[in-house]
């Protein structure tokens, strides 16, 4: 596999929203992380509604949209009222994942085969309106067959497993992911879609995953937004440009 270009790195700001939403007032403004952000080098801002408003909100995504200079990655459920805010939106690009009302975070990956059709019907309207649809799915080729057979644009695989694995000192088992993600990046390629990947990054992670060449995205949130509150946004992202490049150069 040759090298495949610079990595890219979208900002998942959703945890700007966590912190204002804990109090329920206008602050920290996630548009202003975003902006932030944008400044110190991100690539694209990503950001999750989910149907609970948990964290991002409407308005937020209304004022991403406005605001951003830089590609807006719009995260959401297959559901119809997402898929309304989404063309209302006009996004760059659209990000379905699985949504649980009960889990803290996205748990697992999309179930695309075992809901192929309805999911085909689902983002032809979005890919007419000119958004990048992406499935965000695990490693497992079945769904990678079926989202390229449904014509998403992007899979994004689920790095979460392998990022759980390696803060649980699993080093093994974390290798074994780490390869099961590999040759899913490979054969995602191999079939046309774009390959991206993201959930549980970290600086300590971060590495073997940019060193996937298929791989030209990544998306990082929640350690980075955390990380943002010792060093500071732009310096947080900044050391994560830094090990996502070295990692790249040396694979
Ligand atoms: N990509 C997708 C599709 C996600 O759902 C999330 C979490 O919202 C992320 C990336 C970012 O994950 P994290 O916040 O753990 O970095």
């Amino acid at each position: 596999m040759t090298y495949l270009g610079k990595l890219r790195l979208g900002v998942n700001i959703d945890h700007v929203a966590t912190v204002r939403n804990a109090r329920g007032s206008a602050w920290p403004d996630p548009l202003r992380a975003a902006l932030l952000a944008e400044m110190a080098g991100a690539d694209g801002i990503t950001a999750h509604l989910r149907e609970d408003r948990r964290h991002i909100l409407d308005s937020d995504i209304a004022a991403l949209k406005a605001g951003l200079g830089i590609p807006l990655n719009f995260e959401c459920a297959a559901t119809d009222e997402m898929q309304a805010i989404a063309l209302a939106t006009q996004p760059h690009a659209v990000c379905l994942v699985p949504e649980k009302r009960t889990e803290r975070t996205t748990e697992g990956g999309l179930d695309v085969a075992g809901d192929e059709n309805r999911l085909a019907h689902f983002i032809a309207p979005l890919k007419a309106a000119g958004a990048r649809v992406s499935m965000f799915i695990g490693h497992d080729p079945r769904q990678i067959e079926a989202s390229a057979r449904i014509g998403a644009a992007v899979v994004e695989l689920h790095t979460g497993h392998y990022s759980d694995l390696h803060a649980e000192g699993h080093f093994a088992q974390a290798e074994a992911e780490l390869h099961a993600l590999q040759k899913g990046a490979t054969l995602a390629h191999a079939l046309g879609l774009e390959v991206h990947a993201g959930h549980g990054l970290t600086y300590d992670n971060v590495g073997p995953i940019a060193a996937i060449p298929e791989v030209m995205e990544l998306n990082i949130g929640h350690f980075l937004i955390g990380e943002a509150i010792f060093l500071g946004l732009e310096d947080a992202l900044a050391e994560m440009r830094h090990r996502m490049d070295l990692a790249r150069s040396q694979a």
